[in-house]
């Protein structure tokens, strides 16, 4: 099944800037996409087109079965709520903790407290966060509020993770780490999708690459891995 659908979308900012121009791609449910490309070739704006945050211009674009030309300002909550979206700035709110930025998520759709309890103790374990519960944003590393972020992202077990350059401020270690996690996470049924510029960590987890260039998609590689590589080497 289609999760994401999108045949010849352009997006033009108000000011002129064309920052998608004839984007067609599909993504299936359960995959794993890598987004790269240099710095300004419509990247972000791909990824808010997703979450509808922007508009497309032109075009016909799906998500989970929205209509995103035509879904009304109403409906748009619902369709955010199946996924869990990672932003490069993180978006935490200085004045809670870390606990409470997290259970924010799982207030605003009314979840009953004992089940916040439980599922928030769950993804700040999973991210390796427990214990740091009553810290501030500022009171923690940028690793640790992009961890924070995550778990904030996953603690409504979304259909899709969207992941705007989610290692872009920590260092390669811990990056690593939060992919090997994102992977395990997609193996339990949820569609990642992540924009990098960390093309040495795309090429180790060999998934789907799309290459953005200057607002078009440059190259589509479905199956880079070592794998396909080796049968594709001995013909
Ligand atoms: N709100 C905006 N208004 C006008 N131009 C924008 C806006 N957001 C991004 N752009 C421009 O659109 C192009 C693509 O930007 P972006 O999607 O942020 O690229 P990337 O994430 O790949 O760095 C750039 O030229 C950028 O300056
Ligand atoms: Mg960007």
């Amino acid at each position: 099944m289609k999760m994401i659908y999108l045949e010849n979308v352009s997006k033009v900012y108000p000011n002129g800037t064309e920052a998608l121009k004839n984007i067609s791609l599909n993504i299936d449910n359960g995959e794993f996409v890598f987004i790269v490309g240099p710095s300004g070739a419509g990247k972000s704006t791909f990824l808010k087109l997703l979450i509808r945050e922007e508009k497309a211009s032109f075009g016909k674009i799906k998500v989970s079965g929205y209509d995103l030309m035509k879904i009304r300002r109403g409906k748009i909550p619902y369709l955010r709520r199946k996924m869990g979206i990672v932003f490069q700035d993180f978006r935490l709110i200085a004045k809670m903790n870390v606990y409470d930025n997290v259970a924010f998520a799982m207030r605003v759709i009314g979840t009953p407290e004992r089940a916040i309890r439980k599922r928030v103790k769950e993804v700040l374990e999973l991210v390796g966060l427990d214990g740091k519960e009553n810290r501030k944003p500022s009171e923690i590393s940028g690793g640790e509020q992009q961890r924070v972020s995550l778990a904030r992202a996953l603690v409504n077990k979304p259909d899709m993770i969207i992941a705007d350059e989610p290692t872009g401020n920590i260092d390669p270690e811990l990056s690593f780490d939060i992919m090997k996690l994102l992977v395990e996470i997609n193996q339990t049924g949820t569609t990642v999708i992540i924009v990098t510029h960390e093309h040495d960590l795309v090429k180790e987890f060999g998934r789907r690459i799309i290459t953005i260039e200057d607002g078009e998609i440059k190259s589509d590689e479905k199956y880079p891995t070592k794998y396909h590589r080796t049968e594709a080497d001995k013909k």
